[in-house]
């Protein structure tokens, strides 16, 4: 009995909020983050850490269950056009076979790590050198590491007999042991793994050691985002989420999908706050292209029943953007040009919903991923000015790099199906009844077997030099190009210059010996699937209309740089080396998919047929210099903005050699540092004289100048006004 009691005294003491806790009216000093993903909730969590800061997540999908698909290992793959996936398509790949391409994307509170393949690597120390060389200073291996290490509970190797007979290495002396993800080691190998490494090292392509320790040229198992004691994988949702679910200042909601990022004395535009049946455009009525409407002396446009409540909500943002102290509105010092600041976002359950609005007294920070942080920024009228003006979207900042530098690293397939039925593979699970009962024995019963393993562990990283005599041919094509050669015609000059960067480097390390050029993943069926890690190949993520319900306009023009191709193409022929080697021979390859005769041609048509995902696109938002075509500083701050910073992979101005999910882990430690420091200065600002606070440099062209008027002078980023919160949120 007393127990009991004590039990209710400490849950009303704790103010434990489950998700889903019904929204305040209004919130001091909040953060709000836009998708609860590996980044999202990675940031979230770490910023709620300090008590005096609130942080509201605001993620568009569900939060899962723990059902098979999600928890089991063995089961990865099936995650994939289920209610946790996006179900996104490319356009046409032109350079390729004509035909779209299926870009899976995770949807639910974890995002991409719902539905991943588990696998952990955090590419190459020179990678990082090379994100640091493009204007990056602070994002290096060296600074990187302790954030990788953060991340990680690192479990090492379940056998010492299992590392001696796979050739697992782990150097204690780069991973973490306290960290939310664990990561570890299946109980179980599929037996043709280790003929696969034995028959690379035939080919003298090295074996044995730790693919986290900054090389990873050459083959390895590599660790997996498991919990080894039940056997479960370890989600973002789990791992930066469930452990600090009661913290009274972290709100989440999931179901909630953000339309539209709000600028201090910018549109929030009435009509995109109101559900109509087909979503009138943002911008809407009342606002001609480039020239914003503004809520300021804006008329009411809105065609019918727009909400009274919500209607208040906005004048009184108004009243209290009239009423501020001239001194918070004063311009930005430092440059002597203006930049905005966000201070909101518009969100519904679904296009049928009322539009809601929170406001964002500190920070809003963008972390929708690669494809919808972009989308996201063009809706809100970040983007370049052209564009955003054919779609009649006010522009607030012109920024030509959103959207721009879409790459990832594209893999062909190839299949030897293995005619030695001797050997256990991950088909038996689906063609051997017997074999797959057992499984799931041993898998319910002792959370062990091969429903542990995440199937494509053990795979390789070839350099170029490894796999071709004279790989001059291709690093001689790559070096002969000009940037802007297979670049979409009418890319913005300053992408063109980024990539000018991008391509010495890209060159550089597909003739480097120590660096990987592409990836050999093993299904440990037969598959050796090769994918490119250094692609050439530039896409775009663009806007088909207004409606923010719309999917983006992804085209990643996979193929477009015939270097690309050529990689993959003696990818493919070393693949016939290996699979005749003696120790593959025992597995008894058949080859078939390509054929063994195939001619350079029909290689490269088999690459054109079917090159696709590997589920990694970056570079949308990118970390780079303003000039270079960049969407974000050093610092994740968006350019031309005061407190609106991108934390996903769309930061990533060049993939490294890696697996995404450890990369992204890592980067969002490091912003959550990042902004904690920055907050600091800033408080330290406010409590002496309202010094200049250090801003990015914000974009110059006239464009953007013309918009930043003295009517809509931005108020200084230290502002801590009443926040004014639309709320009565409806959850799904
Ligand atoms: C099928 C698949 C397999 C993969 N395999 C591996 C692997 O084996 N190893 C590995 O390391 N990496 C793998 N990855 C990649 C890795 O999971 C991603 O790179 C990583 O999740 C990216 O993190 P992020 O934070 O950038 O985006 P995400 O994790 O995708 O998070 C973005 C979140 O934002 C939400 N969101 C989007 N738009 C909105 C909006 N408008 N409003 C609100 N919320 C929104 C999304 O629902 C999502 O939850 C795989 C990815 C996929 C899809
Ligand atoms: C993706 O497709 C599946 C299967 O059709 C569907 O159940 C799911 O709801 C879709 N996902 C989203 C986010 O719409
Ligand atoms: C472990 O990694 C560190 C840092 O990269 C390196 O200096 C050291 O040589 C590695 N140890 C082994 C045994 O590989
Ligand atoms: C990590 O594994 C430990 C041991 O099973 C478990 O207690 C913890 O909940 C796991 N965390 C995640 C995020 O999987
Ligand atoms: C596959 O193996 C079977 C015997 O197990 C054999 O009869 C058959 O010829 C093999 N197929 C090929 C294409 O080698
Ligand atoms: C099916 O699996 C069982 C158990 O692993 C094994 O003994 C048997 O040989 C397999 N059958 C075939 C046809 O591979
Ligand atoms: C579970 O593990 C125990 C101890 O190793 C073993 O005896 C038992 O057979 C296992 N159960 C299954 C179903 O594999
Ligand atoms: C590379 O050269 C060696 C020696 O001339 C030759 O044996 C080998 O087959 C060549 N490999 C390729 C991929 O051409």
């Amino acid at each position: 009995m007393f127990s009991l009691l004590l039990c209710i005294l400490f849950a009303v003491i704790s103010f434990a909020l489950p998700l889903n806790s019904p929204l305040l009216q209004s919130y001091d000093y909040i953060v709000v983050v836009v998708g609860g993903g590996v980044a999202g909730l990675t940031v979230a969590n770490r910023l709620s850490e300090d008590p005096t800061v609130n942080v509201l997540v605001l993620e568009a999908g569900p939060a899962d269950h723990g059902e098979g698909i999600i928890n089991v290992p063995g089961m990865i793959g099936d995650g994939m056009s289920t209610i946790y996936d996006w179900n996104l398509s490319s356009t046409a790949q032109i350079s390729l076979d004509g035909k779209p391409r299926s870009i899976p994307q995770g949807h639910g509170l974890g995002g991409g790590s719902l539905i991943n393949g588990m696998l952990w690597n955090r590419g190459e120390v020179d990678d990082w050198a090379n994100i640091a060389a493009l204007g990056n200073p602070g994002w290096t291996w060296n600074d990187m590491l302790p954030y990788f290490q953060r991340s990680e509970r690192y479990w090492g190797l379940s056998s010492e007999e299992l590392a001696v007979a796979y050739s697992i290495e782990a150097n204690a002396s780069v991973h973490g042991i306290s960290g939310p993800v664990n990561v570890s080691f299946p109980s179980w190998y599929w037996p043709s793994s280790r003929a696969l490494f034995a028959g690379l090292n035939e080919l003298g392509i090295p074996t044995a050691f730790d693919p986290n320790a900054g090389q990873i040229a050459g083959a390895s198992f590599l660790p997996i985002s498991l919990d080894p004691v039940t056997g479960t994988r370890s989600t973002a949702r789990r791992a930066y989420y469930d452990s600090v679910a009661s913290r009274p200042n972290l709100w989440v909601a999931t179901s909630q999908y953000v339309t539209q990022i709000l600028f201090a004395g910018t549109s929030a535009d009435l009509n995109a706050l109101i559900s109509t049946s087909n979503d009138v455009p943002i911008g809407g009525q009342g606002s001609s292209p480039g020239v914003p409407g503004g809520i300021f002396g804006q008329t009411d446009v809105s065609p019918s029943g727009s909400p009274s409540t919500r209607r208040r909500g906005l004048s009184l943002l108004q009243n209290l953007w009239h009423s501020l102290p001239r001194v918070l509105r004063r311009q930005n010092t430092a440059t002597g040009t203006q930049v905005v600041r966000a201070n909101g976002v518009v969100f519904a359950a679904d296009a049928q919903s009322p539009r809601e609005v929170v406001s964002a007294t500190r920070e809003v920070i963008l972390a929708a991923g690669s494809l919808h942080s972009p989308q996201l920024l063009l809706l809100s009228g970040v983007g370049r000015a052209a564009t955003l003006r054919q779609l009649a979207i006010p522009v607030n900042i012109d920024l030509p790099g959103v959207g721009s530098n879409l790459h990832d690293h594209g893999q062909v397939w190839a299949w030897y199906p293995y005619n030695n039925s001797a050997i256990a593979t991950p088909l038996s699970l689906i063609r051997n009844s017997t074999f797959a009962e057992n499984a799931w024995e041993e898998y319910n019963a002792n959370r062990t077997g091969p429903l542990t393993s995440a199937a494509y562990d053990g795979v390789a990283f070839p350099a170029l030099p490894f796999i071709v005599n004279g790989s001059t041919a291709i690093v001689d094509a790559a070096t002969a190009q000009a940037a802007a050669q297979y670049l979409p015609s009418g890319t913005d000059g300053s992408v063109v210059l980024g990539f000018t960067q991008q391509l010495r480097l890209l060159t550089q390390a597909l003739s480097d010996p120590t660096r990987a050029s592409y990836e050999i993943i093993n299904g440990n069926d037969g598959a050796l699937t090769v994918a490119s890690m250094r692609p050439l190949s530039r896409g775009t993520v663009t806007l088909n209309s207004p409606q923010p319900f719309e999917p983006p306009v992804i085209d990643p023009r996979y193929g477009s740089n015939p270097v690309d191709k050529q990689v993959l193409l003696a990818a493919l022929r070393f693949n016939q080396r290996l699979i005749v080697t003696e120790s593959m021979s025992q597995l008894q390859p058949l080859q078939m998919y390509p054929a063994a005769d195939a001619t350079d041609d029909e290689l490269l048509q088999w690459i054109a047929t079917t090159l696709e995902t590997e589920y990694h696109p970056a570079g949308t938002c990118s970390m780079l210099p303003f000039a270079l075509g960049g969407v974000v500083s050093p610092d994740l701050l968006v350019y031309g903005t005061s407190n609106l910073r991108v934390v996903d992979a769309s930061i990533i101005p060049m993939l490294p050699a890696a697996h995404l999910q450890a990369v992204v882990y890592g980067i969002a430690e490091k912003a959550a540092d990042v902004i904690r420091a920055a907050n600091a200065r800033d408080q330290a600002a406010t409590s002496s004289t309202p010094a200049t606070t250090p801003s990015p440099s914000p974009p110059t062209s006239s464009s953007a100048q013309s918009f930043f008027n003295d009517a809509l002078v931005p108020i200084d980023p230290m502002t801590t006004f009443v926040t004014v919160v639309e709320t009565q949120t409806v959850y799904a």
